[in-house]
């Protein structure tokens, strides 16, 4: 399963790329809104950093209005993902991009219908939000199960990118069932590696060595 990180601070993509475990980058208006910083600009750094997919939404919500601004965030790099509504506009838009071979992310998803539309219009992601369904008392990850038997019926190749996950256990649930991606806010992603059983060995380790008195080297 791939990681890709769902932010827009420079600072923690940085960061998290150094650690070799990014495979991409999911930003959206409201991830613009809290970096402070310019649409163009802070994907432009983005793009500099990250090799992989970067998701930039456009905010129109009409046909063309989608792709005069997919046009823009296109030009910012090569590596950039158009992040379009699931609208019949957004789709629309979405086998449009395709057509110019443009990657595209149909977002805001919550049903396995809206996946299914989005794979017909040749989506390169579609991404259910699994955290906003839970906040509405239903199980989110159950999503990912229906939209993966859905593409591997049909053999549809649209990857499918868990979004709004909030918890280790998301991350853990989502691979399981065989996610393509999961976008993953950067405290997550940080914490998937901790264990209290691995900090415990380490210092029980380190303490028997330092009575040891050698050295490695
Ligand atoms: O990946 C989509 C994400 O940014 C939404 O997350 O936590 O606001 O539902 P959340």
């Amino acid at each position: 399963m791939k990681f890709f990180v769902d932010t827009a601070d420079i600072k923690e993509i940085k960061e998290l790329n150094d650690l070799g475990m990014l495979d991409g980058v999911t930003t959206n208006p409201s991830l613009i809104l809290k970096s402070g910083g310019n649409i163009l600009d802070v994907t432009r750094q983005i793009c500099e950093i990250v090799q992989g997919p970067v998701s930039a939404e456009v905010t129109a919500t009409d046909y063309d209005g989608m792709m005069r601004e997919a046009k823009v965030l296109a030009a910012i790099a090569d590596n950039i993902a158009i992040k379009v509504p699931l609208t019949w506009d957004g789709l629309r838009a979405c086998r449009a991009l395709r057509a110019e071979g443009r990657m595209v992310n149909v977002t805001l998803c919550f049903s396995a219908n809206q996946a299914l539309l989005a794979a017909k219009a040749g989506a390169t992601f579609i991404s259910p939000f699994i955290g906003r369904i839970d906040d509405m008392g239903i199980d989110g990850v159950e999503l990912i199960s229906e939209i993966r038997a859905i593409y591997d019926n049909y053999d549809f190749k649209t990857e499918i990118l868990a979004a709004s996950v909030r918890t280790v256990n998301h991350v853990k649930q989502v691979a399981m069932i065989g996610a393509d991606v999961a976008t993953v806010p950067p405290a997550t992603l940080k914490a998937l590696v901790k264990h209290p059983l691995t900090d415990k060995g380490l210092e029980a380790f380190l303490a028997d060595w330092a009575k040891t008195g050698q050295k490695i080297g």
